[in-house]
């Protein structure tokens, strides 16, 4: 076990011992090959430098209170990165393949996984991308698939603390028919600005309003929106340019399973004051609860910025609990490593 300050890490990058990767090349991928630089030669003509053929994942590994190392739902991952893949024009990773990937370097990394009891967890970043040469704009014929790992505490430093949000009505995430639906790594650099600015002003996120009409809610720039009503019901914006979350698809899952109702639809801006609670949720972020929503002069206040309401504490609780192997885990959710 690595001598780290488990309970005092953040969400940054840190070496490892070895990251894994592989290469796909005459229609198939090889056998892929542990790396212990976090370096890479690279093709200065490499379409992923000049047009973007880059996507990447995010998902954890926990160890579990039985002493088990597991990976939550990397399957739907694998499924995403796919899509992605196919959107972009880039050469998929089978599912088999990726979810062997993310094992093998959690295990060659099984130091660097926080010990249960720390509240900490290890991120596993799988990337793919265009590393052929290319000069006109067309797909490459030679695609890297690599999974790096790091250990990682809280997104937010203060774990349920929440926090406020600011909607600017200058800049979109993704067009209606973009892509905002895959997790292409130019939406990130369209959203970098944004949340610079957004952070610049005090606001740790920001959310995204449709690109359209700039009247339904969306997204936060890494997370999705969750909203619960004071009748419990949990709603979720449902649109073609919002990235589908695996926290959000299990949140929703565990909400059913709790008997709540479950709306994914449009959520205009003007439903938020009738939300008695609001998220963002993701892997990185799990549940980041939301107590404030600015946009230009108006203030949408949604609860106390002292604490979690009890709804979403609950979600939070419980999908903690199955990641961790304290609560039975009802739709095998948890891979072992
Ligand atoms: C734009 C965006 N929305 C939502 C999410 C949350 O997705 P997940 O729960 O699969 O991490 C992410 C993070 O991957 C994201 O980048």
């Amino acid at each position: 076990m690595k001598n780290i300050d488990w309970k005092s890490l953040g969400f940054a990058y840190m070496d490892t011992n070895c990251h894994v990767r592989y290469v796909w090349k005459d229609g198939k991928w090889d056998a892929g090959e542990l790396s212990t630089s976090p370096y890479m030669p690279i093709h200065i003509a490499a379409t992923a430098l000049h047009y973007g053929q880059a996507a990447f994942e995010g998902l954890k590994a926990f160890r579990r209170k039985d002493g088990k190392a597991s990976l939550f739902r990397p399957e739907e991952n694998a499924k995403r990165m796919q899509t992605t893949a196919r959107r972009t024009c880039m050469a998929e990773v089978p599912t088999d393949l990726f979810v062997d990937a993310c094992k093998r370097v959690v295990k060659a990394n099984l130091e660097y996984l926080p010990p249960y009891g720390t509240g900490g967890s290890m991120y596993v970043r799988p990337l793919l991308f265009g590393s052929g040469a290319q000069i006109g704009v067309a797909p490459a014929d030679e695609y890297t698939f690599l999974v790096m790992v790091m250990p990682v505490g809280p997104y937010y430093k203060g774990g349920l603390k929440p926090v406020r949000a600011l909607i600017l009505d200058d800049y979109d995430r993704a067009a209606p028919q973009g892509m905002g639906d895959v997790k292409v790594a130019g939406n990130y650099a369209a959203s970098l600005y944004a949340h610079e600015s957004a952070k610049h002003a005090g606001y740790p996120v920001e959310l995204y309003l449709d690109a359209k009409t700039h009247t339904l809610v969306e997204e936060f720039a890494t997370s999705n929106f969750i909203g619960i009503k004071p009748d419990g019901t949990y709603v979720t914006p449902d649109s073609c340019s919002i990235l589908p979350s695996v926290t959000n698809n299990t949140l929703q899952q565990i909400a059913k399973d709790l008997g709540m109702s479950v709306e994914a639809r449009a959520v205009p801006y003007d439903e938020l004051p009738e939300f008695s609670e609001i998220a963002a949720c993701g892997t990185a972020v799990v549940i980041t609860p939301v107590y404030e929503i600015t946009r230009g002069d108006r203030v949408i206040r949604v609860g106390a910025p002292d604490g979690c309401g009890p709804v979403l504490q609950k979600l939070y609780d419980t999908v903690q609990g199955i990641q961790y192997g304290v609560l039975p885990d009802r739709h095998g959710w948890c891979v072992e490593v």
